[in-house]
């Protein structure tokens, strides 16, 4: 798989681990699982500093990859997703491409919630051609956080960053760091 075609994954990184808290057995935590799907090269993964759903815990969201982002893919939000057996489920899905390549498996459906500002699973028009993308958002659609995955209004984006030439529009703070991080990861 290229860059182009590994999907991401973002986590919480302040609830990452709260579902299992002291009863986790591994070393590290669910963070440590994570990790280890990203060193393995199934998943570009980030931390974010709270994905704003803090009633939940162990909030991860799966970001499809450039690909699929391009064919009007979401990403697909999740909730107390920890523990070997949903962290295996999750690998094995995102191995096979994630959002978009395979439907959600079953056991992850479960734990998979629906996060208000979802984008619209119809792609727009010109949601790849940056130049567009950016005259969309100067005329006041939606845009998507590249980070996070959620619908922004440019109008009262939290945050705003360049790369190459165009504007991204962040729900946070946090996203635009992530973001400014490592920008090649979600372009
Ligand atoms: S603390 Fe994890 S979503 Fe807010």
């Amino acid at each position: 798989m290229t860059a182009k075609n590994v999907p991401g994954l973002t986590a919480c990184a302040l609830c990452a681990g709260e579902t299992l808290g002291d009863r986790d057995p591994l070393d590290g935590g669910q963070r440590a699982r994570l990790d280890r799907l990203a060193a393995c090269g199934v998943a570009r993964l980030t931390y974010v500093d709270c994905l704003d759903e803090c009633e939940r815990g162990d909030v991860v969201v799966a970001r499809p990859s450039s690909r699929h982002r391009a064919q009007g893919v979401g990403p697909v939000w999740f909730e107390r997703l920890a523990g070997d057996a949903l962290t295996d489920e999750l690998e094995r899905w995102l191995a096979d491409g994630g959002p978009g390549a395979r439907p959600v498996p079953t056991a992850l459906a479960a734990v998979a919630i629906a996060r208000t500002g979802e984008p619209e699973p119809a792609p727009e028009p010109h949601a790849h051609h940056h130049h567009e993308e950016s005259e969309d958002a100067m005329s006041g659609t939606m845009v998507i956080d590249p980070v996070c995955g959620m619908s922004v209004d440019p109008a009262t984006a939290a945050a705003t960053a360049e790369h190459d030439g165009v504007t991204y529009r962040f729900c946070a703070k946090g996203c635009q760091k992530a973001f400014l991080a490592d920008p090649a990861q979600y372009v």
